[in-house]
């Protein structure tokens, strides 16, 4: 089966987004299907670009054995069109991808990336976004991590080929 490329949206790329992609390449390693699947993260704004992930966040998903080596970066139109699937954490990621992709399709790009929200997934919690730990404390990271190891896990069942 064709690899599947899923791209994980947040406002920074320093706390959200990049635990995603670090918490779903940890369970794919987990059932050895790296081979079969294509992760990376980006934030809609651009401040931290090139920064590693924030370090609060790092060390929470450390405490969990998860690594976050991602460098933050800004979405770009491409990904639109070059992602299968773009998986956002709140409503004003979902509102600004969406409008990306409003932008591509005006432009005339036909085949653009499925667009949902990372709680869609979630089988446990009924949370309908995954919150902005930034300005908080420690409980909202591993908050943040608690929805991401549920969403992670559904959408990977979701995606497991066979
Ligand atoms: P993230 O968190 O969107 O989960 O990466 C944030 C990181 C930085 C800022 C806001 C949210 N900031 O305002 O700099």
């Amino acid at each position: 089966m064709a690899e599947q490329r899923l791209l994980f949206v947040c406002l920074g790329n320093i706390c959200r987004s990049p635990a995603a992609e670090g918490m779903f390449l940890h369970l794919v390693a987990q059932e050895g299907l790296e081979d079969q699947f294509l992760v990376d993260s980006a934030g809609t704004g651009g401040w931290h670009a090139g920064n590693l992930p924030d370090r609060r966040m790092r060390a929470a998903a450390e405490r969990r054995g998860i690594h976050l080596p991602s460098r933050a970066r800004q979405i770009q139109p491409a990904d639109l069109t070059s992602f299968d699937r773009i998986l956002t954490m709140d409503a004003d990621n979902l509102r600004a991808v969406r409008s990306l992709a409003a932008t591509e399709v005006a432009g005339g790009s036909l085949e653009l990336a499925l667009i949902e929200p990372m709680t869609s997934h979630c089988r446990r919690f009924s949370d309908a976004e995954v919150p902005d730990p930034y300005y908080g404390g420690e409980a909202g990271f591993e908050h943040v991590l608690d929805l991401l190891e549920d969403a992670c896990s559904g959408l990977l069942a979701t995606l497991r080929p066979g």
